[in-house]
């Protein structure tokens, strides 16, 4: 093989936005084929282009006119029609979250853990971002040294009621799987774990419809606890104005502040924690020195990640993202909630199962009666993070 067939199941908002760059050749050694939806009239126009229309995930998967699919379709479908392509010998890339919640993002790894020849990727973008790799280089550098407070303020996320009105899956129980969490910051729980790693235990407050018309949570407030003792407190809105993204990682050799595009280091002469022990002086501290560091923005990192996937496709180089990569961010998605809806802390890993229930329920539960509103998707990709 020396292109890869891919088609796109799902043509919304990013389902499109894929499309466009695939059709104009940003990726190399990719073609799109085929692209589906349960509303294929509307599709139309990709003939043209020479791209077939599908109205059926699963038929197009058994084609054999696709080496790959991208899963752009909401939250749930994402883990039967990623095991549906991987039990096909299709590779796969998943769409964020790879799935709802846990036990499907645990289902979904088994049944590629069983296809190791299939490639499974995850669409996490940011990691191809500048500002997240330095930030990681520093940390498994040893610059920070030991990691002792992640303080995030993550609120720049403002959604009108509009957006909510926009799709019937949107901000519901059973069709989303969750709010603010598990859909928009999602991107940033990533990064979270992917830069500090997993906490050990996480107790978190969240405001269901606090400032939407809808049933999931759109205010959150967490407070998490690493295993070598490390604090820390995740905060995320779709509701306020004007919203601040601020991300802060002290260690022990000094501190990371993220905010907008402006990332500095300061970093500490002694260590904190050598200082602490060998100053014979109460109120004296080490000298420090402010490092203004770089950062530009990733140019098309939609297309970086589709590109590692063909690479290793092709290829086989390793994945930018490997799908099972993708289960850290929904873990934490899906403990933030569940701990506030019990109200407990809850130790990591956590209970897949127990959450799934309490799922099951606030789904069985649901009173909410959607109206869906068609919206202009001219500014999707501002929704875009970086
Ligand atoms: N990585 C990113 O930057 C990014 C950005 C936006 C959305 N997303 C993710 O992409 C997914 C889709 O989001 P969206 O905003 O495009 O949603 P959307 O509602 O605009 O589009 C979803 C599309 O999937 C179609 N669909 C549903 N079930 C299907 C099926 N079984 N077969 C074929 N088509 C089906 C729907 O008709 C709809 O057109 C979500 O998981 C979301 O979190 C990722």
């Amino acid at each position: 093989m020396s292109t890869v067939r891919i088609g796109i199941i799902g043509m919304g908002n990013i389902g499109k936005f894929h499309a466009d760059y695939l059709l104009t050749g940003k990726v190399k050694r990719a073609k799109l084929v085929a692209v589906c939806s349960t509303s294929p009239q509307k599709l139309e126009s990709f003939k043209e282009k020479g791209v077939k229309i599908w109205g059926d995930a699963a038929q197009l998967i058994r084609s054999g006119e696709v080496d790959a699919v991208i899963v752009a379709t909401p939250h749930y479908q994402h883990t039967t029609l990623g095991i549906a392509a991987i039990e096909a010998g299709v590779h796969v890339m998943v769409e964020k979250p790879i799935s709802a919640h846990k036990a499907d993002a645990e289902r979904l790894i088994a049944a590629a853990k069983a296809h190791p020849k299939v490639k499974f990727a995850a669409m996490f973008q940011i990691r191809a971002e500048p500002r997240y790799t330095k930030i990681r280089n520093l940390i498994q550098d040893g610059e920070l040294g030991q990691i002792v407070r992640v303080n995030w303020i993550n609120t720049d996320w403002f959604r009108s009621e509009a957006y909510y009105s926009s799709g019937g899956w949107r901000a519901t129980w059973k069709g989303e799987g969750g709010g603010v969490l598990i859909n928009q910051c999602l991107h940033n729980l990533d990064m979270l774990q992917w830069l500090c790693g997993m906490p050990a235990r996480v107790r978190g407050f969240c405001q269901l419809g606090r400032f939407h018309e809808i049933e999931v949570e759109d205010n959150v407030t967490v407070s998490l606890e690493w295993a070598n003792g490390a604090s820390g407190v995740f905060v995320s809105s779709t509701g306020e104005l004007p919203g601040t993204n601020r991300f802060e990682i002290c260690g022990t050799r000094g501190k990371i502040v993220l905010e907008k595009d402006t990332l500095t280091f300061t970093r500490n002469e002694v260590a904190a924690d050598t200082w602490n022990k060998t100053s014979k002086i109460g109120f004296a501290r080490p000298e420090v020195h402010q490092i203004d560091i770089p950062i530009t923005n990733a140019e098309a990192p939609h297309a970086v990640l589709m590109q590692s996937f063909v690479d290793a496709i092709l290829d086989g180089t390793p994945l930018n993202c490997p799908g099972e990569e993708g289960l850290g961010s929904i873990e934490l998605a899906n403990v933030m909630l569940y701990s506030s809806l019990i109200g407990q802390t809850v130790e990591l890993p956590m209970d897949g199962a127990a959450y799934e229930k309490k799922l099951s329920e606030l789904i069985a539960g649901s009173k909410i009666e959607k109206k869906v509103v068609g919206i202009s998707t001219e500014d999707f990709t501002k929704s875009f993070t970086r």
